[in-house]
């Protein structure tokens, strides 16, 4: 039985909570909280769980092996890097750290001690999400030309990370877990109202090789909230609405083939609409799967989908698209472990 602590009982911890507490493989032992209101509502809602507000507690109880971690981005690396050195597994929250040098230092250090790091990007593990992997890795929408998506609404104002590294993050590991490739290049552009110069609204564009290329509109100032991504196949196009209840993917047998006339400086485009496929998804909720995932994988070894490459790949990115924002929409390459600016 893997014995759990989870640290932040906060807006996101409460959910791993309820999901940890129910999981069968694993016994939920700790809940930090330091904030004393919601550790005593954590407390009178689960008489079963020691809820303490040092975090050494956790980390110096050996029969603990596997910590969650549900705080703020900015304190995901110094409390994974102590669970580490102390021996436990860790699952830590999207986005896995505030740069790349702190992710890819914790991601050694888990190799080096043969410890699991896992990322909790949990749309991974949506129905929706498993239903267009399986499209897009069986070529059912042909080969892969876009991606499209708009993750705004009236959001809660982070105060350690822009909206990019809140919302995109969603986006870019689902486009990397339906890609299963690394971009090219990043650019990004970004603005704050706020006088902490936090950018709010930000739209970033990813540029893989054979001409793919992903788009993501990212808002905390919207007056509607939308959670839409097309996936644009050459054989078909998926629409995926997560606001919708039932109905999240449409599969449109839309397409267009574009020929050169006689007279070779005209282009001829054959459009095609067919049907429009709504396939049934499996409606369990995505944080049990993922939490059981992570025990899963420290029972029985194995990598989770949502992976600490995974992981380490997302805060690559979103940390050139703040280079890019900075650099004033300047193209930032990613190559071999490595990005560097160029300047349009
Ligand atoms: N996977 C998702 O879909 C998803 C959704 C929302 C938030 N998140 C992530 O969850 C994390 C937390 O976000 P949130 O919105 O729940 O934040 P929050 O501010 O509501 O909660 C964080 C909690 O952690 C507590 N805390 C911080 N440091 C602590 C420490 N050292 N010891 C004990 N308690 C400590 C705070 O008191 C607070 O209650 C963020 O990384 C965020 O990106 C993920």
């Amino acid at each position: 039985m893997v014995k759990v602590g989870i640290v932040g009982y906060g807006y996101w911890g409460k959910n791993l909570v309820r999901n940890f507490n129910a999981l069968d493989n694993c016994e939920l032992v700790y809940v930090c909280e330091k904030n004393p209101s919601l550790s005593e509502k954590c407390a009178k809602l689960y008489p079963n769980l020691k809820v303490v507000s040092d975090y050494e507690v956790l980390l110096n109880d050996d029969s603990i092996s596997a910590i969650v971690i549900a705080t703020p981005v900015d304190s995901h690396y110094p409390l994974s890097k102590l669970a580490l050195e102390a021996g436990k597994n860790v699952l830590v929250e999207k986005p896995l750290t505030s740069s790349v040098e702190e992710a890819e230092h914790l991601y050694s250090l888990a190799k080096s001690k043969d410890l699991l790091l896992m990322v909790d990007h949990t749309f991974l593990y949506t129905g929706a999400v498993q239903l267009m992997k399986k499209k897009v890795d069986t070529k059912t929408i042909g080969n892969l030309q876009y991606i499209d998506s708009t993750r705004i609404n009236l959001g809660l104002f982070q105060h350690d990370v822009n909206v990019l590294w809140d919302l995109a993050a969603h986006d870019i590991s689902i486009c990397l877990h339906l890609t299963g490739k690394v971009p090219v290049s990043v650019d990004a552009i970004g603005v704050s109202h706020t006088p902490n110069g936090i950018e709010n609204i930000a739209f970033l564009t990813l540029k893989f090789e054979d001409n793919l290329i992903a788009h993501f509109n990212c808002s905390w100032v919207s007056p509607v909230k939308i959670r839409q991504m097309l996936i644009g196949g050459d054989e078909k196009m998926i629409l995926y609405n997560d606001n919708e209840p039932t109905e999240k993917i449409k599969i449109y047998d839309t397409g267009f083939e574009a020929k050169t006339s006689e007279d070779r400086r005209r282009m001829l485009v054959d459009y095609r609409t067919g049907d429009i496929n709504v396939p049934k998804i499996q409606n369990n909720e995505a944080l049990s799967l993922m939490a059981l995932d992570f025990i899963n994988c420290i029972q029985n070894g194995g990598t989770p989908v949502s992976s600490a490459e995974l992981g380490v790949t997302v805060v690559k990115i979103l940390e050139a698209a703040q280079k890019s924002i900075n650099n004033n929409e300047s193209e930032v390459l990613i190559q071999n472990n490595e990005s560097e600016v160029l300047m349009k």
